[in-house]
Formats: structure tokens, C-alpha cells, sequence
């Protein structure tokens, strides 16, 4: 399956796995390459690892355990604090799925999340124009089958 991307182009990794824990991993890099601050979407079908791949973010910028990175569909945002380089991070886990209009997003209060020092990922982000306006890049997961995901990061700039 290939989906057009949501961001102009810009530089791409990609990266193919074939478990939760290899996702996992490739968060772990990720951190490594997402220098703040940063908004990008993240997009993929249900259950193909949007989540699973924060938690490896979360891990690398000693933000969270993966157990503690749950999804944030019913409560839209999750925060949480960590450093990456020696600098603070500020790591936000959001998800827009249930939210059904830019109104409802207002109330997020996106634009202040996105200080120097943040790292904002949005599960189906893409979803929204105004999200789409502000995103620096975008990762995108895609089930080859089975549990191989083929995942997608383009980053602005
Ligand atoms: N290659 C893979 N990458 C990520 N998750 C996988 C993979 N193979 C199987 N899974 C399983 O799929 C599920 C993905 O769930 P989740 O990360 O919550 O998805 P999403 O946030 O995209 O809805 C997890 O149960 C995970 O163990
Ligand atoms: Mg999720």
C-alpha cells in the first residue's frame, strides 16, 4: 500500500519491521534524528503502530518506560518530560481521532505546545488542515501484512 505523503518533501528515512519490538527500535533512532522543536504527524491505519513507535521515542529521551506510553485516544494528550544532547525535551503525545472539527481542536491549545524545546506527535494529525499547516514532517506506517510495517519519516528542511 502507498500513501501520498501530507508534508512537502524533504529528507526521508525509512525503515521496515516485522514486530512490535522491532518499532519499537526504530523510535529508539528516531529520537536521535527529531531535533526540537518538531511537529509531525503521525498517520497509519489502526493498530499498525503509531503508538508502539512513541513508545521507543519516549524511551531514547528517557521520557517514559514503554509501558507507561499508552494511547492518548481518549484523553487526546499525554505530556511528558525527558532530554535529549543534554537539552530538556518536552515530548507530547497526542491523538486527533475522535476529535471531529477544528473547533474541538482549538481546545488543545496546540500552538503553545510547540515551544522550542517540543517534540509534538500526532496520531492521525493529517486529518486536520491546521495541523497539516504547522507539521515540520510526518511519519507514516504502513502493514505490508501480517506484522511487517514499512514506516515512512519525511522531515522538512
Ligand atoms: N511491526 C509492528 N510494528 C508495530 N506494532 C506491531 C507490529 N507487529 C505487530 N504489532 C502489534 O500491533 C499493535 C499496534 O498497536 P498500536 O501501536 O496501539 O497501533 P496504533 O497506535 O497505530 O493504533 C500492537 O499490539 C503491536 O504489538
Ligand atoms: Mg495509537
Amino acid at each position: 500500500m502507498t500513501e501520498a505523503t501530507l508534508v512537502a518533501p524533504g529528507r526521508i528515512h525509512e525503515f521496515t519491521t516485522k514486530d512490535g519490538a522491532g518499532t519499537v527500535e526504530v523510535g529508539r533512532k528516531l529520537a536521535r534524528l527529531l531535533q526540537p522543536p518538531q511537529l509531525l504527524l503521525l498517520e497509519g491505519d489502526l493498530g499498525t503502530g503509531k503508538t508502539t513507535l512513541v513508545k521507543g521515542i519516549a524511551e531514547a529521551l528517557h521520557a517514559a518506560q514503554a509501558d507507561e506510553v499508552t494511547s492518548p485516544t481518549f484523553t487526546l494528550l499525554h505530556e511528558y518530560g525527558g532530554s535529549r544532547e543534554g537539552q530538556p525535551v518536552k515530548l507530547y503525545h497526542m491523538d486527533v481521532y475522535r476529535l471531529e472539527s477544528e473547533r474541538q481542536l482549538e481546545t488543545l491549545g496546540l500552538d503553545e505546545l510547540l515551544t522550542p524545546d517540543a517534540l509534538v506527535l500526532v496520531e492521525w494529525g493529517g486529518k486536520f488542515k491546521s495541523i497539516r499547516k504547522k507539521a515540520t514532517g510526518e511519519i507514516l506506517i504502513a502493514s505490508e501484512g501480517g506484522d511487517l510495517r514499512k514506516i515512512t519519516v519525511t522531515l522538512k528542511g
